[in-house]
């Protein structure tokens, strides 16, 4: 069996690539997959986040860093052994993201609750289709209830991209799990533990 690829983008810096690479691993993870991540990002967020849970006594998905270029070696080598291979990207979108983009069999692309967001989501949806791959936008930090929201939902909504069902709530139990290498889903049960079993399950749908 081949596993799947599900890489993460966004030029945008801050809009929450990294978090829903981490929430998304422990959701596979929860839901009895075999989960790889491979950040590929020289930030090293990811990998920070991974090892910190492995301090923690937590060894339940596989983890390897590579080179814009390495990415499609170092990929076939995990989806060999995983049901999934969640890529975490740097904040660019140019050459590099690319390799990634050619190996992907969906690309999640967050945008968080600001025009700035939006604007940075044309260079990257270009790319995807450019590269004949299938995209879904990620509302995240979304603020039901208030102008930006609505004007977000709409500018995404006259794009040609499928938009996912499920938002992501501005919440601080994100950056808070984050830092402790878990994912919402291993804290308390809260608003964002239940979004994120949505998207989780959402995307599952869509590349089972
Ligand atoms: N839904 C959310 N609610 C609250 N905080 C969030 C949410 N999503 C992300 N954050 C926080 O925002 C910050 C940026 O998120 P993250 O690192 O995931 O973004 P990124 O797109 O990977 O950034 P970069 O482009 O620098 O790699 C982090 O501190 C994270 O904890
Ligand atoms: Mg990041």
């Amino acid at each position: 069996m081949a596993g799947k690829v599900i890489t993460v983008a966004q030029q945008k810096g801050g809009a929450g690539k990294t978090t829903i690479a981490a929430n998304l691993a422990v959701g596979m993870t929860r839901a009895g997959h075999r989960v790889a991540l491979l950040d590929t990002d020289p930030q090293g967020s990811l990998g920070r986040w991974f090892m910190t849970r492995r301090a923690d006594g937590l060894d339940d998905m596989e983890f390897s860093t590579a080179s814009a270029w390495g990415v499609g070696y170092e990929c076939e080598k995990l989806k060999k052994s995983c049901d999934f291979v969640i890529l975490d990207t740097p904040p660019k979108v140019d050459a590099d993201l690319r390799p990634a983009l050619k190996i992907s069999d969906l690309v999640l692309v967050p945008v968080a609750s600001s025009q700035v967001d939006v604007w940075a989501v044309e260079s990257v949806l270009d790319l995807v289709s450019r590269e004949k791959r299938d995209a879904l936008v990620v509302l995240n930090r979304f603020k039901a209830g208030t102008r930006v929201g609505h004007d977000v939902t709409a500018a995404v909504r006259g794009m040609d991209v499928p938009l996912a069902e499920t938002t992501l709530g501005n919440r601080v139990v994100y950056a808070e799990t984050l830092g402790l290498g878990r994912g919402v889903q291993e804290h308390a049960k809260s608003a964002a533990t239940d979004e994120m079993e949505r998207l989780v399950a959402e995307i599952l749908g869509r590349i089972s």
